[in-house]
């Protein structure tokens, strides 16, 4: 067999294998994954619907155009590009797009749960050609909008880029709008982990207090991997000329030829978005996680915020005295896939952090609910009990009962 296929059939069994609780993770569907590995990947399609600079792209236009149409319509938007290669270059191209060299962002820090497109600085894109201002949460872990309003009319960014990686509750976006409009900002609210709960109606929308909403496609939306930029109807009144320029900052300004493999599996992660079942998925998702969080809790573990409103929780160590790689790497060797992930205000380094993310999106889309996540609830305390006590006998016991769950809920 060729090294390529031995390899994805190795992925596929890891993946069947073990449990995947890694919030930004989903299993795609198979007309997803078809799409993406279709033919429309041979084309060239530089430009826009009806304005290419290749010929043949009659089949292209129409795919770009129905996959606009659908996004408009599932977001409630003026404006949407589908072209964005993943959902760094989006960010990257709403601040080339709207901003000057210089120019100041403000934005949630990375390790009060907001992403490095945010104004990380010094390493990043946002960071590095503007000028950033970070915010926090306090002691919790909560942001603390009124902290936030005051530092926004203390620095007057031009624009606030907000989103969340690891934050455990629904963002306030009536507030944000609010102090952007205060100190005239723009709001990018970037849904890219939240988009799928937001379709199902489980998170809040930002799509009347954000002037352009960001998304990956391939989170809780359940898509490929890939990104979209919208416009709002607010984001148009402010600057009526904003669709322009985030289409120009994508093509030409930061991109060549959209991979329209990709814009087709969007179109289908879309229509499956549409459907009574995906409302259904995105309900459970956050019911599950509210089962796990209370498991958990009562179980004797710490949760960043006291719990979780959505899709994610953050398990802070520090009370355990262990680290967020020794606990991740613990679960691994019993089947069950985390990350490591920084706590507020953690003193240890980003590397070796004192917490780990946990979440349910595709634990949910694989079937399982209340009863599964009680178990791997029980998995995870006695994981932790076994690297506090550094005693991993049990250990072997836990990762076959993790075996034969993953055997009942096939891929
Ligand atoms: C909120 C948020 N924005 C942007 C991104 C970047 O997306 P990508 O990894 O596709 O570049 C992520 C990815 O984790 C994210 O969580």
């Amino acid at each position: 067999m060729d090294k390529v296929q031995e390899l994805i059939d190795q992925e596929k069994q890891r993946q069947q294998d073990t449990l995947c609780l890694i919030p930004s993770e989903n299993y795609a569907s198979n007309k997803v994954m078809d799409a993406v590995g279709s033919v429309l990947m041979n084309k060239y399609s530089e430009g826009y619907s009806s304005k290419r600079y290749y010929q043949g792209n009659g089949v292209v236009d129409e795919l770009e155009s129905l996959t606009i149409k659908k996004a408009k319509k599932l977001f409630g938007v003026e404006h949407v590009n589908v072209q964005p290669y993943s959902g760094s270059p989006a960010n990257s191209a709403v601040l080339f797009g709207l901003l000057e060299p210089n120019d100041k962002i403000m934005g949630l820090s990375l390790s009060s749960g907001g992403h490095l497109t945010h104004g990380h600085p010094n390493i990043t894109f946002s960071g590095k050609f503007f000028k950033s201002v970070q915010f926090g949460t306090d002691d919790g872990g909560v942001i603390d909008y009124g902290e936030v309003e005051k530092l926004a009319k203390e620095e007057k960014p031009k624009l606030l880029i907000i989103g969340t990686t690891a934050y455990p509750l629904i963002l306030d976006w009536k507030r944000l709008g609010e102090i952007a409009d205060l100190v005239g900002a723009y709001l990018v609210a970037d849904i890219s982990h939240v988009a799928g709960l937001v379709v199902a109606g489980v998170y809040e929308t930002p799509v009347n207090d954000a002037h352009v909403i960001t998304t990956t496609t391939h989170k809780t939306l359940r898509g490929p991997r890939g990104a979209m930029i919208m416009v709002t109807k607010k984001g148009l009144k402010k600057d009526p000329e904003i669709s322009k320029k985030i289409d120009r900052a994508v093509f030409p300004g930061m991109q060549g030829g959209p991979h329209n493999n990709t814009t087709a599996g969007i179109l289908q992660a879309l229509i499956e978005a549409e459907s009574e079942d995906f409302k259904k998925y995105g309900q459970q998702v956050v019911f599950s996680e509210k089962v796990l969080a209370k498991e958990l809790v009562g179980g004797g573990l710490t949760l960043v915020t006291g719990g979780t409103q959505c899709h994610l929780m953050v398990i802070d160590l520090r009370p355990q005295k262990l680290s967020g790689s020794t606990v991740s790497e613990a679960l691994e060797e019993v089947g069950i896939i985390v990350n490591k992930n920084a706590v507020p205000n953690d003193s240890a380094p980003p590397f070796n952090p004192s917490g780990i993310r946990i979440g349910t999106p595709a634990l949910t889309t694989r079937g399982m609910g209340e009863i599964e996540m009680k178990k791997i609830a029980s998995w995870i305390l006695q994981v932790v009990e076994a690297v506090k006590l550094r005693d991993k006998t049990e250990l072997t016991k836990i990762k076959k009962e993790v075996g034969e769950m993953c055997k009942k809920f096939p891929l």
